[in-house]
């Protein structure tokens, strides 16, 4: 079977990385205009670079949970892809093996030409060049950008038998906009504690698991091999 993930921040929340849309409005005590907008970059720098910096220090110290690691299980029997939101590399350490980013990876740097440079967890001072001397920028979407894997992410969910939804509020498009590209007889399963409104073009038949990823994804998945 063919399943495709569409996962978001709620799937790190219990290794530690605290979700976007908290009840203060606020990320990680920031407002998101202020670091994760082209605007912010260009305004104050800085303040972009030293943001990301924390995210990144704060990656090395975190671990994939339960609800990674069954995903990873997931391939033993199935040909798996799963398509996140989430800039940190959760899924990578936890062995899966087909990861697209829609909004980037907060490991890599990229200059004005679009090469991507592995920094790892390392914080990199705003200035510092890339090999051919070009200033670096976090390799992120930011709010208003465009996400240039949304047509490949597309296309592979068409393809989907299983569509499984985890830990994103899907609010946030085109990535929301994904759960819309399926076909006619793919199931969708949502796993989140709290519920959420989907509705998609053919109203496939879809479950919500009330309950968080660590908790609920490794019994689920292990109904699956
Ligand atoms: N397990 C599963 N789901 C959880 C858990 C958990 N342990 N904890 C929280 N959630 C759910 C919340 O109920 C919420 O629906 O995760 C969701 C997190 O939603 P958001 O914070 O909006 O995160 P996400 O959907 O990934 O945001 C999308 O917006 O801020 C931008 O670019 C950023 O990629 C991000 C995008």
């Amino acid at each position: 079977m063919k399943i495709v993930v569409l996962s978001g921040a709620g799937m790190s929340a219990e290794s530690g990385i605290k979700t976007f849309r908290d009840h203060d409005g606020l990320w990680e005590n920031h407002r998101i205009e202020d670091v994760a907008t082209p605007q912010a970059w260009h305004k104050n720098p800085e303040l972009v670079t030293q943001f990301y910096n924390q995210r990144r220090v704060q990656l090395a110290d975190v671990l994939p949970n339960e609800g990674h690691y069954a995903l990873k299980e997931l391939e033993q029997k199935h040909e798996v892809v799963v398509i996140t939101q989430n800039v940190d590399d959760l899924h990578e350490r936890a062995g899966s093996s087909n990861i697209i980013h829609l909004h980037g990876e907060l490991t890599k740097m990229r200059n004005n030409f679009n090469e991507v440079f592995h920094v790892g967890y390392k914080p990199v001072n705003y200035g510092e060049k890339c090999p051919k001397g070009l200033i670096l920028r976090p390799h992120i979407v930011w709010f208003g950008e465009e996400v240039p894997l949304i047509n490949k992410a597309a296309e592979i969910t068409r393809t989907a038998d299983l569509l499984i939804v985890i830990g994103t509020s899907l609010e946030v498009y085109p990535a929301a906009g994904l759960v819309n590209e399926v076909n006619k007889s793919t199931e969708i399963v949502l796993i989140n504690p709290q519920k959420t409104n989907i509705s998609t073009p053919y109203k496939n038949k879809f479950v919500q698991i009330l309950g968080t990823s660590a908790k609920n994804l490794p019994s689920f998945v292990k109904n699956l091999i």
